[in-house]
């Protein structure tokens, strides 16, 4: 092990003054809103200490000074550290029950559905998604499902794509449904589950920005879920990231953010429904 890998992070004090160039920076790169507090400046230091130890920088102002002329894949480590990607399968459980009905109702007239989980983490939310539509629609309109798993970060999305979940990470799912859309393999005395072929060929990994100025899709969505992520925005950037999703959605299409965020979100394009729910207005 090197010598800056044996030193202790906490004898390396952040200033507020380079604190303040680490959240301006991720606000500028993803939005995430990290104002001065002892809570987000503990978060900071410790999992910028990670990347510090990896590198051996030895001051947090000699990590700030190599970030700032750093790659892309430098820069993506610094999103990767500083955004949170706790998730788990059916996470926030009523919507998908809400879901299920809406599934079957919409093929009752529609041939085929887009859904959009735009901040999909490693996964287990679009696996819900895609697990939900498999319980409530016949095997043969699965091909009409097509399900975008986005996130700004690379290092979930390479994780949600491959669908290997250990024991601890399993939570969330019956052991029914575990047992029908998992298989089941040990390595090295520990239990691992991995997402089945079909349901894993449902979903499509891609990293997607959030904060992009404008969203671009050839088609719109019926369903767009955008859940646990807009807590880490300020105001302004949840009405601009709102008025984006609502605006690729279809006539009638759904938001569903999640359920900590409904608070006060505005916008005219949507319609509150039911909890966390909204429904683009016809057009
Ligand atoms: C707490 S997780 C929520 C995961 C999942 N939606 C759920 O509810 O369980 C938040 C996710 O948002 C992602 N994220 C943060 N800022 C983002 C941005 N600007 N664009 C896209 N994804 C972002 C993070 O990388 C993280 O994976």
């Amino acid at each position: 092990m090197s010598a800056a890998k044996n030193l202790n992070y906490e004898e390396f004090k952040l200033s507020q003054e380079t604190y303040t160039k680490f959240a301006s920076y991720i606000y500028e790169l993803a939005g995430v809103n990290l104002p001065f507090n002892p809570k987000n400046e503990a978060l900071v230091k410790n999992r910028l200490a990670k990347i510090l130890r990896a590198y051996n920088k030895t001051s947090f102002e000699q990590y700030w000074m190599f970030l700032k002329s750093a790659g892309p894949a430098e820069t993506q480590e610094f999103i990767s550290a500083l955004t949170t990607n706790m998730t788990s399968f059916f996470r926030e459980a009523a919507h998908f029950t809400w879901f299920g009905k809406a599934v079957k109702t919409h093929f009752e007239t529609l041939y085929s559905m887009r859904i959009w989980c735009a901040a999909a983490s490693t996964g287990q939310e679009p696996y819900t998604i895609a697990i939900t539509v498999c319980e409530n629609i016949p095997e043969k309109l699965r091909p009409s499902v097509r399900i975008l798993a986005s996130d700004i970060d690379t290092e979930v999305l390479k994780k949600g794509a491959l669908g290997y979940y250990k024991e601890s990470e399993m939570s969330g799912i019956s052991k029914d449904l575990m047992f029908k859309y998992f298989d089941r393999s040990t390595q090295d005395g520990e239990t691992i589950y991995r997402v089945k072929d079909f349901i894993r060929e449902m979903v499509h990994f891609s990293q997607f920005n959030l904060i992009s100025e404008k969203y671009e899709f050839k088609r719109p969505f019926d369903f767009i879920f955008c859940r646990n992520v807009l807590i880490y925005f300020d105001d302004k950037t949840v009405s601009k990231v709102v008025e984006n999703l609502s605006s690729s959605l279809n006539s009638k299409g759904y938001l569903l953010l999640g359920h900590s965020e409904s608070g006060n979100i505005k916008n005219d394009l949507i319609s509150p429904m039911s909890k966390a729910i909204y429904q683009r207005k016809a057009k």
